[in-house]
């Protein structure tokens, strides 16, 4: 019991250091690229109400898709899916979960989607420019910022 205590206090601990890290980066502006550790309105996605839509297998990743049902109608109603709206990359590399990247539709654009990686214990990972997780994403500006829409498409 002792030691069950111990470990749950470190992991907050850690979430904690996280969370400051984060927020100690985020004034670097002095480099020719700037570190932009994002701490951004993205939420951790409520992942037991999500439908799992596809997964897609490479080597030792298996990635998992995620998003919400209202999302999954939306599309197949060719309807911009609702703000709020998740969508999740979850990464087992060798059947051990990696990390989640995780999009969110933050307002009513089209173009409103904000860009999140989340470690397995939930903490962001500071380091990461999600700047360019939208770059590449917008190249599927016609299909929602997805580029597994046809396999949503088609989920029953
Ligand atoms: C260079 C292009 C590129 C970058 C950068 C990129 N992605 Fe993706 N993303 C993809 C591709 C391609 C897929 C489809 C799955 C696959 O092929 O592995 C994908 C899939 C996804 C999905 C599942 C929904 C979908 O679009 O199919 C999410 C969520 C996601 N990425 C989030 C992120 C996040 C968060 C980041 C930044 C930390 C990021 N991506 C960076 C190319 C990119």
């Amino acid at each position: 019991m002792k030691q069950r205590i111990w470990r749950l206090g470190l992991s907050s601990v850690s979430v904690a250091t996280a969370a400051v890290c984060g927020y100690l980066i985020l004034p670097d502006g002095k480099g020719p690229t700037p570190a932009r550790a994002e701490t951004n309105a993205v939420t951790f996605p409520p992942l037991e109400q999500l439908e799992h839509y596809t997964t897609v297998r490479r080597g030792v990743t298996r990635e998992h898709m995620l998003t919400s049902r209202a999302a999954l109608d939306a599309i197949k109603a060719s309807q911009p899916v609702p703000t709020g709206t998740h969508v999740v990359l979850v990464d087992y590399q060798s059947d051990v979960l990696h990390r989640y990247l995780v999009s969110e539709k933050m307002g009513d654009g089209p173009e409103d989607w904000q860009y999140q990686w989340f470690w397995p214990d939930r903490s962001i990972k500071g380091d990461e420019n999600t700047a360019r997780c939208y770059s590449c994403h917008q190249s599927r500006q016609d299909r929602q910022f997805m580029f597994t829409f046809t396999d949503a498409l088609s989920f029953k």
